[in-house]
């Protein structure tokens, strides 16, 4: 049962973003600009857009930097006093009031699975909201949002789902099973990248969830399963067999930052988006191609 107002995220930081070395070999996947701002940052607003008080950040080794990012900079602020930037002085102190951050540190990067564990006693016995930075949705309803009400809604887990490509089923979590509304299936099989021709269908899980507290003594009983990383979708795949976890069909536009093109992809839809800038690149882009 699923009820009330989502209070608690939880954000997984800890991965080494090998997909991106060398940019990410001293510093984190999740503090490299989109466009303008960390992807982190996009993903703490959507949290507090949707009403969230609590935002779990599960961090690792090299991973200072998140947390200097969402903390006072009390010699950037004196400067900006000083220098009479007032507009980037707001900004900056916006970012450090934006929520309650929470941090923990997952020792080993052993996978999301084992990520979102080691958020268990900061979650505690409630449902709550995960977000990867890897995936930004730019939605008039903020995301999550979209997700909890539609938890609440149908009294169960919720996880955020697209129909992919056929030639890309193979890079997603896909998931099958009975539709109950236009945007909602409840689900009856998870496949973890599965080849074309195995794929049960082809909606591909992205980022963002909203999880029954279940699953996290289903994590503790998940063994390592491929790369030897204890994976979410395996303790997914279990919770559905316990309790009602539904597909959602979110609106609004992902884009995939955690693949280069991708990531460029939303460089530039952002930067299209600024009102100044919008126009010098998309000139820019007429006489590059
Ligand atoms: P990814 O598998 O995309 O991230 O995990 P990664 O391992 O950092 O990236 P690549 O594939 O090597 O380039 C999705 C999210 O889960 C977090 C990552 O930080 C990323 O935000 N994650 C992944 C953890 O927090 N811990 C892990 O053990 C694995």
């Amino acid at each position: 049962m699923i009820q009330g107002s989502l209070r608690k995220v939880v954000i997984p930081a800890a991965g080494l973003g090998t997909r991106f070395l060398p940019a990410t070999k001293a510093q984190p996947k999740e503090m490299l600009p989109i466009y303008d701002k960390p992807a982190i940052q996009y993903v703490v607003e959507e949290a507090v857009a949707s009403g969230v008080e609590d935002v779990i950040v599960i961090t690792g080794r090299n991973k200072q930097a998140i947390e200097n990012h969402f903390d006072r900079s009390l010699e950037l602020e004196a400067f900006l006093r000083q220098h009479g930037q007032k507009a980037n002085l707001a900004e900056v102190r916006r970012i450090s009031d934006l929520a309650n951050l929470i941090y923990t540190r997952q020792k080993e990067p052993l996978g999301l699975g084992h990520a979102v564990l080691c958020a268990r006693t900061l979650v505690g016995d409630e449902p709550f909201a995960v977000q990867l930075a890897d995936d930004l949705i730019d939605a008039e309803v903020p995301a999550v949002r979209q997700l909890w009400d539609t938890a609440v809604r149908y009294g169960g887990s919720v996880i955020a789902v697209m129909e992919v490509p056929a030639s890309q089923v193979s890079s997603y979590g896909i998931v099958a099973g009975d539709w109950v509304s236009n945007r909602v299936m409840r689900i009856r099989e998870m496949v973890e990248k599965p080849s074309p021709s195995r794929a049960p269908s082809r909606l591909g899980i992205v980022g963002r969830y909203v999880l029954s507290p279940r699953v996290f003594s289903i994590l503790e009983r998940t063994r390592r399963g491929a790369k030897g990383e204890i994976q979410l979708t395996d303790a997914l795949t279990r919770l559905a067999a316990e309790e009602p976890v539904f597909a959602y069909r979110f609106q609004g536009t992902r884009y995939d930052v955690g693949n280069k093109v991708g990531y460029v992809e939303a460089c530039l839809a952002y930067g299209l988006k600024d009102r100044e800038a919008g126009p010098k690149i998309r000139s820019l882009l007429r006489r590059m191609c």
